[in-house]
């Protein structure tokens, strides 16, 4: 067996990744194949950040550029967190980074050690505990129980903090489960945590997909997390930029200039045309936004409707961001299709593949192995048809 590195050899490929990877090659095949895992806007990015993108291109912006960033980018992303999030940060307090992921995983890795613990409120995003542990740290992971909506209780962090707990991360709205948390959730947590020594991170990847109104940031509510707070953010989701790969993180000036060195060593500055189209995206009208939200908004009441439907399929609340809904599928555990026997939500979503080709996450890699994850970036269309596919291959399996 070839030798790897202990820590690289025990990261498995993410599973939302996997899944889409499965149904592309699916689709390369031939079959109909419809998607509901993508953790992608279905829209296109709007055309003024094409044209700034095009624009710099002419103009020859195909040099490097500051490691973590252009001046301009960080003054972009500067206004952009005084505008929507009402924060204060410097450009030296803010990185630019491909994505929003490779922020995370290098502040993560600039900032905890071996022996040191990282709080991640579950279900929670694959991508989260890999990250803690390519840094040498641990995760310790805390269930948040449905009946609370999938929100952290202050009770229960208070609980789960040990001497050994470094860090913590929040994401509101919530991937996978839309969930999110209101001004006196984020109050109480804040509270819980503010006179700690722990880092708080905040990625707030998709602060804009809100149905009911964008809440007031953590850090705005208490200020004095920000001495040791990160906020992680980015360009894909809300500008239907994934492609691109362009996200930030802001906090205490050393945590970003140690974020900086390691990527000065590991891959460099992002995309310098990424960077003038970001540019664009952050500072030019904000209203391309709507039409989007409005979108996502029927979806998630035909989606929820739908769901509820399924024999089997459990959806206590309804998810209020984000574009993903997370059932409960446990009824449906211990039926078997053939001699095939459904034992948690990875194998739900294997057989829905199969039997329905209709392509969605199983809730193991979250931390949930009773749900699965439906993505609604897709059209109604494919909506319906999806969920009509559904109902008749659930309807096949024997309980
Ligand atoms: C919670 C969360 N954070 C971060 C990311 C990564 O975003 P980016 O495309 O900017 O790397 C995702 C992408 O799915 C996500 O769901």
């Amino acid at each position: 067996m070839l030798k790897l590195n202990r820590r690289i050899a025990a990261i498995k490929p993410s599973a939302t990744l996997a899944a889409d990877a499965r149904a592309t090659e699916m689709k390369l095949a031939g079959i109909d194949v419809i998607s509901l895992g993508a953790g992608e806007p279905d829209f296109d990015t709007p055309e003024r950040i094409k044209q700034a993108a095009g624009k710099a291109l002419a103009a020859g912006q195909t040099k490097y550029t500051p490691v973590g960033g252009t001046a301009a980018l960080k003054n972009a992303i500067k206004l952009k967190l005084k505008r929507d999030n009402n924060l204060d940060y410097e450009p030296g307090e803010i990185i630019a980074s491909a994505g929003c992921k490779q922020a995370e995983a290098n502040v993560i890795a600039a900032l905890f050690d071996e022996g040191d613990e990282v709080i991640i409120p579950t279900p929670a995003w694959v991508s989260f505990a890999a990250m803690v542990s390519l840094a040498g740290a641990e995760s310790k992971f805390v269930p948040c129980s449905e009946r609370s909506g999938f929100l952290l209780e202050p009770e229960t962090l208070r609980r789960a903090i040990t001497p050994r707990t470094r860090g913590i991360i929040l994401n509101s709205p919530s991937n996978p489960t839309g969930a999110v948390y209101g001004p006196e959730q984020l109050t109480a947590i804040a509270r819980v945590l503010v006179d700690t020594d722990i880092w708080v991170m905040s990625d707030d990847v998709y602060e804009h997909i809100v149905y009911d109104g964008l809440a007031p940031h953590m850090f705005h509510l208490e200020p004095r997390l920000k001495s040791h707070g990160i906020v992680f953010n980015s360009l894909s989701k809300t500008y239907a930029m994934t492609g691109w790969r362009i996200g930030f993180a802001a906090g205490p000036k050393e945590a970003i200039a140690a974020a900086g060195r390691l990527q000065s060593q590991n891959s460099g500055n992002p995309n310098s045309i990424t960077q003038a189209a970001a540019i664009e995206a952050l500072t030019g009208p904000q209203d391309e936004l709507k039409p989007m939200l409005e979108a996502f908004r029927k979806r998630n009441a035909l989606v929820v409707e739908r769901v509820r439907r399924i024999p089997g399929f459990k959806l206590p609340n309804i998810p209020q961001g984000a574009f993903y809904v997370f059932p409960n599928v446990s009824e449906l555990l211990g039926s078997r299709f053939g001699d095939k026997e459904i034992t948690d939500g990875d194998g739900l979503a294997a057989f829905l593949l199969d039997q329905a080709h209709v392509s969605l996450v199983g809730g193991n890699d979250f931390g949930a192995p009773d749900h699965v994850r439906i993505s609604y970036a897709t059209s109604t269309e494919n909506l319906n048809r999806a969920f009509d596919r559904i109902e008749g291959a659930v309807a096949k399996l024997k309980r």
